[in-house]
């Protein structure tokens, strides 16, 4: 595993609980604004993922870097059939079953503790997703190639934008924390995309984000 992969794979292990806790409403309202100026786009993400893959029943999904499982359990209950989470921090993975477990969707879920790609030697799936997670990864055209051999017809990415007014705090906050982070300018995602073959697709912007719908088929 790469430096940046270890200080990745550590600094989600520790902050596991931290993250999930963005996708909880129980906290008060100080806190539940901030989360929505700062990090509102993780649930935004979230909500338009499911929508950008709907019908869901009975197809088979891949997420990677899947954290504590929220948009698997979304895809579960949207009708999946198989839906399979991969990450490297076993605290996200920890998390994610003790909620399948909860949430009774431990049949059609399945978490793996593991770097993606090399964790996920199976496929391929109807679709695959990857969101906030491109924001952490040093050679983005190489997992987007590996994700491509694994997908038949949808893949959906984000990738932080390099220039946006929350740049500055978040590159200080990733930094103090020991954590890298890898952000975008609109022309580095359309050349790590054909880099990867991936010629078809929409985009959206998240204000925060660059949002991918990938097409594969046809
Ligand atoms: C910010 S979290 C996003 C979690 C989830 N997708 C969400 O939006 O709620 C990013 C996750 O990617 C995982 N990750 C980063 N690089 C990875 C890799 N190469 N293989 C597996 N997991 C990875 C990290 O451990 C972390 O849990």
């Amino acid at each position: 595993m790469s430096t940046v992969d270890g200080k990745v794979q550590h600094h989600f292990h520790l902050d596991a609980s931290r993250f999930d806790a963005i996708y909880d409403d129980r906290k008060g309202p100080v806190a539940r604004f901030i989360d929505n100026v700062w990090r509102g786009v993780v649930r935004k993400r979230l909500q338009l993922t499911v929508e950008k893959l709907e019908p869901l029943t009975g197809r088979t999904v891949l997420d990677v870097g899947c954290g504590s499982g929220r948009f698997c359990f979304a895809y579960a209950q949207q009708g999946a059939a198989h839906v399979l989470g991969v990450d490297f921090a076993e605290a996200m993975i920890d998390l994610a079953k003790r909620y399948a477990t909860e949430l009774q969707v431990e049949n059609v879920c399945e978490f793996r503790a593991g770097r993606f790609p090399e964790a996920v030697p199976d496929g391929p799936f109807d679709a695959s997703t990857a969101m906030g997670f491109f924001d952490y990864i040093e050679d983005p055209a190489a997992i987007v190639r590996a994700m491509r051999e694994k997908t038949r017809h949808t893949m959906l990415m984000s990738f932080p934008k390099a220039y946006e007014w929350r740049v500055p705090i978040r590159r200080a906050r990733f930094l103090m924390a020991g954590c890298p982070l890898f952000l975008y300018t609109r022309k580095r995602v359309v050349s790590i995309l054909k880099d990867a073959g991936v010629d078809r697709y929409d985009w959206i912007d998240l204000g925060r984000d660059y949002f991918i719908v990938a097409h594969l088929e046809g």
